[in-house]
């Protein structure tokens, strides 16, 4: 059978999206993907053709008398990749719209189903995190990257229509913009015998940067420098965190996306985040609403339904202090302490959001304490102007302040959690020239896909995982 004949005209549907968009029926083409099944009759075969543009498979139908049976027994199998050519046929007697009538196939790539992992069944997600390099080929991770894509340029549309500026922040960093020590340190000295001062400090003029350097774990504080500048600034990239715990929720390498603006305060800040949320559920609902029924059906039974509720639903505000007391009257027996000062752990933050208010809650001025250092000290001396948004099933999805604007403050601050300044001094300098009020966010992007796609462990929504003892 050998390649398509000369007169095959170039390929102007090429994807099985495309033939589903507008179906050239009676129409001679080629189209190429990959087996998802195949079952062989003794008079044709049928293979479910997929090439991941759509969750849809093509119908293929090859007759036997055309393609021989044993050539197809053994060379389509589950996996296996390949262009075929023939003939759209309408269908109307069948579940699909239409099938490929093939003529011949040329074999690109076979997949042993001996030992190919992949099968026309289901498989667990625990199983596709063990061959992550190859679930980009079942549907479920087909429509979690689909997803994925289109929400990034949404978070690009969104800001730019608004004024804002994207900027690059640098992925390697003297500082630890959040203060928690949860850094990778980056180096070039050697391991095995690092150089050290006679006192025992190690010699970091031998290294690369000639001073310590580390992943960044946000890029917030270089976003308030483009922010004194430009006013309206968002990153978008991959920061990096040390997290030793293995929960569905933390990755060591994850996106977040970091709006920073001059003259906004608080309750700006808290507006603008709940309205960019909107924006992203509606986006998702009106471009995948195909993805969105497989979820739904297959793993989220609830998954479209809250999509929609949350799209139209205010979030309740509660101050830190008043939520404190809603979980104190709660009669629930929680693990973790509910006094005034402590902070709110996942537990809590679902009762508030599932139980108590049914909808996103968003939670502010917290405890001084608990927060970063750059957080805006409030009146009264013992909260910081800092909210954090909690979704259903999720929990903290974003986390944003005021920013502590006054030289000061700041610098008292930074002392008082024992900063080394000197890592920090363009930061101190921001307050030193111009210092005006200003305010960001931080939307962990693994997080708020949980929520979109109805998956419950971020290493499902990520197309290669790292966590404490895994790289995907
Ligand atoms: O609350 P966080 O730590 O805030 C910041 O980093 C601020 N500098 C943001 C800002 O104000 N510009 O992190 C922000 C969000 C969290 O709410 C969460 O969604 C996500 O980032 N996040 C993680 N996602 C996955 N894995 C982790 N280890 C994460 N840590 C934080
Ligand atoms: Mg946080």
């Amino acid at each position: 059978m050998g390649k398509p004949p000369g007169l095959y005209a170039p390929l102007v549907r090429e994807t099985i999206a495309d033939l589903y968009r507008n179906p050239p029926l009676e129409e001679r083409l080629t189209v190429k993907g990959w087996v998802r099944t195949r079952r062989t009759t003794r008079k044709v075969s049928f293979v479910e053709l997929q090439d991941g543009s759509t969750l849809k498979a093509l119908q293929v139908v090859l007759p036997h008398e055309g393609i021989s049976a044993e050539r197809i027994e053994k060379e389509l199998h589950t996996g296996a990749g390949l262009a075929v050519w023939g003939t759209l046929k309408a269908t109307p007697d069948r579940p699909q719209p239409f099938e490929l009538v093939a003529e011949g196939y040329e074999l690109y790539g076979p997949a042993d189903p001996e030992t190919y992992p992949l099968q026309k069944k289901a498989h667990s997600l625990e199983f596709l995190r063990e061959i992550a390099h190859l679930r980009a080929r079942t549907r479920t991770f087909q429509a979690v990257f689909r997803i994925r894509s289109g929400v990034s340029f949404a978070i690009h549309q969104y800001f730019q229509e608004r004024g804002f500026v994207y900027v690059h922040t640098p992925i390697l960093t003297p500082s630890d913009c959040e203060g928690a020590g949860q850094l990778f340190q980056v180096t070039t000295l050697p391991l095995q015998n690092v150089p050290k001062h006679p006192d025992g400090r190690v010699a970091y003029e031998e290294d690369f940067f000639k001073r310590p350097a580390y992943l960044t774990v946000s890029g917030q504080l270089e976003g308030e420098m483009l922010a004194m500048g430009l006013s309206k600034i968002y990153t978008f990239g991959p920061t990096f965190r040390a997290e030793p715990s293995h929960t569905p929720r933390h990755l060591a390498e994850f996106w977040m996306i970091e709006p920073e603006m001059a003259f906004y305060d608080l309750a700006m800040t808290m507006d603008l985040a709940e309205d960019f949320l909107k924006y992203l559920i509606r986006h998702t609902l009106r471009h995948f609403a195909e993805e969105l029924a497989f979820l739904t059906e297959r793993y989220e039974p609830s998954l479209l339904a809250e999509l929609e509720n949350t799209k139209e639903s205010a979030f309740l505000r509660l101050s830190y202090t008043e939520a404190i007391e809603i979980l104190q009257k709660s009669g629930k027996n929680f693990q973790f302490s509910t006094e005034w000062g402590s902070d709110l752990q996942a537990e809590h933050e679902r009762y508030l959001v599932e139980e108590y208010a049914q909808r996103p809650v968003i939670v502010y001025n917290y405890p001084k304490a608990i927060k970063a250092f750059y957080m805006r000290e409030n009146e009264d001396g013992r909260t910081v102007a800092a909210f954090d948004v909690l979704f259903p099933r999720i929990g903290e999805i974003i986390g944003g302040s005021q920013r502590e604007e006054r030289y000061d403050k700041l610098l008292q601050r930074m002392q008082e959690v024992g900063l080394d300044l000197f890592a920090y001094e363009h930061y101190l300098d921001l307050r030193r020239y111009g210092s005006v009020p200003h305010s960001g966010f931080g939307l962990g992007l693994e997080r708020l896909l949980l929520f979109l796609t109805g998956m419950t462990n971020v290493r499902d929504v990520i197309p290669f995982f790292r966590t404490t003892d895994q790289m995907a």
